[in-house]
């Protein structure tokens, strides 16, 4: 599909090209080989650096493709492997689409399948980024996540003038048998319910006051998980957060609603299968990895659930050098006692990183409160070049140290 008979709704924005700005105070001017990818996607214009005509994979390093890819390493340790995917870039970026053919078995569309992206008027459905990702999986035979069905963010524009409290259980199930149906047998796993859970939000239950819950109540859970169930009995059914990561107490209430909540919906046979961990985890952290992450997985496992890493990147604003192989070397180490903590138990089926390379990363991108704003995040296993970065080999030995 080329890039022109494509066409965007006015409310479609992806938000993680490099501006000239983050170029510029990136210094990444200085390295050269970054302008000529971004000349030939028309990013930059106007840069006169030197232009090396083909980046390719091939490092110091040594191989990375084929049997030493991180495709190659997860499924020798029964792991599947993933990123989260721009669609656009897979028209416009072609190292971009190569990377993923190369290196994952999984995508999942960084923001194409959210409602905002899918629904430019309560009427209208724009399906054509998010069937794009989809070919793009069958035609390189990788699998595809669904994200996500219910959230309380990405709700188009006209949500809240037209969703009420009358209308609101039929808007959900609407929406859910539409695209869910839509990519009936197609889709690996969906993430039915994302991030229910606000402790701060000071409920019994600990469930996040969002629209969902204002317009339905604590059941627009079990409605959308059961609505997801009939449109596609053949996916697996997830429920998918963050903030559980760490030994903190913080994240020790959050993990005990949501096992609380996991618990109760299977008693009442509602239809799930996994949970998702997104795994947004930090670099200078003062907490650390451990038995709460553990404990967390083990008590999923003994529901009968599998259990996806689904967004897995290193925020590395709290780290207080600018040297970039210290900065690599100090997010390497976190990708590598993270994995190391959650790989070992059999229940982990998938690691997903929410980007593939930091040119892109989210954490660049306009929503983000920085404490760094003058640097640029290198949060993804590849670099702003397309390079393997130390997170890269980090993630290939843990896979490697599985004994799954
Ligand atoms: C983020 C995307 O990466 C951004 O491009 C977008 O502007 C905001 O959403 N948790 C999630 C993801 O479940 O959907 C979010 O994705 C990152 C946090």
């Amino acid at each position: 599909m080329s890039k022109t008979n494509v066409r965007h709704p006015p409310h479609y924005k992806e938000n993680t090209l490099l501006t000239r700005r983050e170029f510029i105070s990136s210094g990444l001017q200085t390295t050269g080989a970054i302008a000529v990818a971004s000349a030939a996607t028309g990013i930059l214009t106007g840069c006169s650096h030197q232009v090396h005509a083909h980046p390719t994979l091939a490092t110091a390093s040594g191989e990375i493709t084929g049997k030493a890819s991180l495709k190659a390493h997860a499924a020798a340790h029964e792991l599947l492997v993933g990123a989260a995917v721009n669609t656009r870039l897979l028209r416009s970026d072609a190292n971009y689409a190569r990377i993923l053919r190369e290196q994952y078995d999984l995508v999942v569309a960084e923001n194409a399948m959210k409602w905002g992206p899918l629904r430019p008027a309560p009427d209208k459905y724009f399906f054509d980024e998010a069937d794009a990702l989809v070919a793009f999986a069958e035609q390189n035979k990788m699998k595809v996540r669904g994200h996500n069905l219910a959230w309380h963010e990405a709700l188009p524009g006209w949500f809240a003038a037209t969703v009420n409290k009358e209308n609101a259980q039929r808007f959900l199930t609407d929406h859910i048998a539409t695209v869910a149906g839509r990519y009936k047998g197609k889709i690996r796993s969906w993430d039915v319910v994302n991030e229910a859970i606000q402790v701060k939000d000071g409920r019994p239950d600990g469930l996040r006051k969002s629209p969902w819950l204002e317009l339905l109540g604590p059941g627009y859970i079990d409605i959308a998980f059961r609505a997801a169930r009939q449109a596609d009995p053949g996916a697996l059914l997830t429920y998918n957060d963050y903030g559980v990561e760490y030994d903190n107490d913080e994240d020790a209430r959050k993990r005990e609603f949501i096992l609380q909540l996991l618990r109760r919906m299977k008693a009442d046979n509602v239809p799930l299968d996994a949970l998702g961990i997104q795994s947004h985890i930090r670099a200078g952290s003062s907490s650390s990895f451990g038995k709460g992450i553990q404990d967390y997985i083990a008590g999923t496992r003994a529901l009968g659930l599998q259990v996806f890493l689904t967004e897995l990147d290193v925020n590395e604003d709290d780290l207080p050098y600018n040297d970039v192989a210290q900065r690599d070397h100090a997010i390497a180490e976190v990708y590598r006692n993270y994995l190391d903590t959650v790989l070992p138990d059999p229940a982990v089926k998938s690691v997903l990183t929410w980007g593939v390379t930091d040119r892109y990363t989210w954490l660049n991108g306009p929503t983000q409160k920085r404490k760094q704003p003058n640097r640029r995040q290198r949060a993804l296993p590849f670099d702003d070049n397309y390079q393997p970065k130390e997170a890269f080999f980090a993630m290939r030995d843990c896979f490697d140290r599985r004994s799954v």
